[in-house]
C-alpha cells in the first residue's frame, strides 16, 4: 500500500516564538520560558518552579480527597477549547474539580465562537460570568499571551498551534522523573544528566515536542530529535542547547533511556507529500526495534496514539509503554497548576499558599 498524505501548503520553518515569550500573571502558564528563572536569579536556581510545581503535584495527588476538594471550593475556571482534546481537556477539567474548583467548557463548536465572536470578546464574556482563570486550547501560536493581556487573567495554555504545550512537556518529566530518578523529590539542572530522550515522528507540528526541547535541556537531559527532513527541518536542533539530530531511527534508539513517539499531525500536514509505507519502514517503532537498539527504554507518547503508523499494537500495549502513566501524571501536574493559577496574586510574583510561583 502507498498512503499518501498532502493537501495544498507547505510550512518548511518552525514557527516563531511570540514576541511576549513570559507570562505577565504569575499564576499563568503559556510556555516553558514560564517555569525558568535566569540561572542568575536571585529567588534561587533556574529550576525552583518546576520543583516547586512537581512537589505541589505529588502532594495533592496524595492528599485525602475530601480535603483536596476545600482548596479552591466554589472558584471558577473556564476551558475554552477551539480544537478537539481528550487528555488535556478532561484532565484540566478533573484537575480543577478535585481541588473543589467549579468549571465550565466552551467549545468552538457549541458557542458563539461558531457565530464568529473573537477570543477578546469571549475571553472578556467569560471574565465577567466570573471566571477567575482560562485554561487555553487555540489553532493559532500565541493565542494564550493575546488572552492574557485582554482579560488580565491567569491564563494555562493547554495547546497554541505548532508552538507549545507546556502542561504536557511537565507531565512528561514527571513521567520520565518516576522511570528513571524513582524517589527523587526534587530537580535540580542535573537531574537528568546523562539521560538520552529521543523524540520522533512530526516535530515540525508538534508543540509537545517543541515544550520538551525546552523543558528537558533545563535539566541535564539530551534530546535526540529523529525524523525525515519533511517532519523535520535541520533547523530544529537550533532551538536551544542539547538538541541533537539524527535521522536514522535505529541509531537514535541506541542508548536512550526515553523514546517519546509523536503522531503525524494529517490535520496539519498542508502541502508536505508522505509516503506513509516508507515512513513505517524507516520511522515506526515495533517491537524488534526496540529489542534490538534499545531494550530498556521506556516509551512515551503524548496521544491520540495511531496504531499501526508510527508505533505498532504491540509496542503500545507492551511492556515498555508508559503512555497511561503519563495520563495519570496529567491529573496530578494540573492540580498543581491550576492551584498556582488561582492563588498566586498578580500584585507579587512570590505570593503563595503552597508558594504559587
Ligand atoms: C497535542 O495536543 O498537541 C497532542 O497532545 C499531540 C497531538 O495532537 O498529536
Amino acid at each position: 500500500m502507498t498512503a499518501a498524505v498532502h493537501s495544498t501548503r507547505a510550512p518548511r520553518t518552525l514557527p516563531d516564538a511570540p514576541s511576549t515569550p513570559r507570562a505577565t500573571h504569575p499564576g499563568s502558564l503559556l510556555g516553558v520560558a514560564d517555569l525558568l528563572s535566569g540561572p542568575q536569579s536571585a529567588h534561587g536556581a533556574q529550576t525552583d518552579r518546576i520543583a516547586h510545581i512537581l512537589d505541589r503535584a505529588a502532594f495533592l495527588e496524595s492528599e485525602n480527597p475530601l480535603e483536596r476538594a476545600h482548596r479552591l471550593a466554589k472558584r471558577k475556571i473556564a476551558l475554552l477549547f477551539y480544537e478537539s482534546s481528550t487528555r488535556t481537556r478532561t484532565s484540566f477539567e478533573l484537575a480543577a474539580k478535585a481541588l473543589g474548583a467549579d468549571t465550565t467548557l466552551v467549545s468552538s463548536l457549541s458557542s458563539s465562537i461558531e457565530k464568529g465572536e473573537s477570543l477578546k470578546d469571549t475571553g472578556l464574556t467569560l471574565r465577567a460570568l466570573g471566571a477567575e482563570a482560562i485554561i487555553l486550547r487555540h489553532p493559532n501560536s500565541g493565542a494564550p499571551w493575546l488572552l492574557e493581556e485582554v482579560t488580565g487573567l491567569p491564563v494555562l495554555n493547554a495547546g497554541d498551534g505548532m508552538h507549545e504545550h507546556p502542561s504536557q512537556a511537565l507531565l512528561d518529566l514527571l513521567t520520565i522523573l518516576a522511570c528513571l530518578r524513582p524517589g527523587v523529590t526534587s530537580v535540580s539542572s542535573e537531574t537528568l544528566a546523562g539521560v538520552t530522550v529521543t523524540i520522533t515522528g512530526d516535530i515540525l507540528h508538534s508543540r509537545v515536542a517543541r515544550s520538551n526541547m525546552l523543558l528537558l535541556p533545563a535539566l541535564g537531559a539530551s534530546v535526540r530529535l529523529c525524523g525525515p527532513e519533511p517532519l523535520l527541518p535541520a533547523v530544529a536542533s537550533e532551538i536551544g542547547p542539547g538538541i541533537h539530530l539524527e535521522r536514522n531511527f535505529d541509531r537514535a534508539l541506541v542508548g536512550s533511556q526515553i523514546v517519546m513517539m509523536l503522531r503525524i499531525q494529517a490535520e496539519r500536514l498542508a502541502g508536505l507529500q508522505l509516503d506513509l509505507d516508507e515512513y513505517k519502514r524507516d520511522y515506526q517503532l515495533t517491537a524488534e526495534r526496540l529489542a534490538a537498539h534499545a531494550p530498556d527504554a521506556h516509551l512515551l507518547h503524548p496521544g491520540p496514539i495511531i496504531r499501526g503508523l508510527e508505533l505498532t499494537a504491540e509496542v503500545a500495549d507492551g511492556p515498555h509503554s508508559r503512555i497511561l502513566d503519563q495520563v495519570r501524571n496529567g491529573v496530578a501536574i494540573r492540580m498543581a497548576l491550576v492551584e498556582r493559577a488561582l492563588t498566586a496574586s498578580p500584585a507579587s510574583t512570590h505570593a503563595s499558599p503552597g508558594g504559587a510561583r
